[in-house]
């Protein structure tokens, strides 16, 4: 059967993986959290006091991070890995969400990730999220998907998420955090976060999980069927 590339953008905390993950156990596909790999990036770099500024730094620093996913049986989840190691809970806490837009922004940063993201997909059958998946690392996905939802929910989200992980963090500092990392993410000038021309806008402010995996899983039948009849 024929296999395509999903590519879901969008902004902090929308609901982008929750969706990405739904659609890619629905179609059987492999699923890339590509902000797992800026983050853990990030934590390697907070741990080995790296100057983002000096990019000998960021050079030598990036040659010894090696950023992989293992799935977890018992959890019945895929988990981020740094060089060995797991650092799927570390990753999500607020200080290195606090840090991750400045070192996502580094363009020797994006371009180590974006070649690794690349290799990734090369056979295919992938859903992969991020920021820059549509207009960069697979300008030729056959989908593209750009989430979006009101800001506020989508604090009131990520609120909840962290809380549920043990991190009680007031709304105002959530909120913050999204929007300066909004500001950052749409405004660099390497890989910056923007809907492509053919991606299909998708607001979730009111819909619930599992309508998005729904609609999002029916847009890619549609493709993967003309891919079929017409090729690619
Ligand atoms: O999806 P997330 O919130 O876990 O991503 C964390 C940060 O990583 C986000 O603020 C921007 C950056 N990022 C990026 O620049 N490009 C991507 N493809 C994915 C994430």
């Amino acid at each position: 059967m024929s296999k395509i590339i999903i590519a879901i953008d969008g902004y902090s905390s929308c609901g982008k993986s929750t969706t990405a993950k739904g659609v890619a156990a629905q179609l059987g596909y492999a699923y890339i959290d590509t902000g797992a790999m800026y983050r853990a990036v990030s934590l390697y770099f907070h741990h080995h006091f790296v100057t983002l500024t000096n990019p000998k730094e960021v050079h030598k620093a990036l040659s010894e991070v090696h950023i992989s996913f293992q799935y977890n049986r018992m959890l019945n989840k895929s988990e981020t890995y740094l060089n060995g190691l797991c650092v799927e809970d570390e990753i999500r806490k607020m200080y290195i969400s606090d840090r991750v837009s400045e070192v996502s922004a580094i363009v020797e940063v994006r371009r180590a990730m974006v070649a690794q993201q690349q290799r990734m997909g090369r056979h295919r059958g992938l859903v992969m999220d991020g920021r820059d998946i549509g207009t960069m690392v697979f300008a030729d996905a056959e989908l593209k998907i750009f989430m979006t939802a009101d800001p506020i929910i989508r604090a009131q989200r990520r609120q909840q998420e962290l809380l549920e992980k043990g991190e009680l963090i007031d709304l105002e500092t959530v909120l913050a955090n999204l929007q300066k990392r909004d500001h950052i993410d749409t405004t660099r000038s390497e890989g910056p976060l923007r809907q492509a021309d053919d991606a299909v806008l998708l607001d979730n402010s009111h819909m619930t999980v599992e309508e998005q995996v729904e609609l999002v899983t029916n847009l890619a039948d549609q493709r993967i069927s003309q891919v079929v009849r017409n090729g690619r």
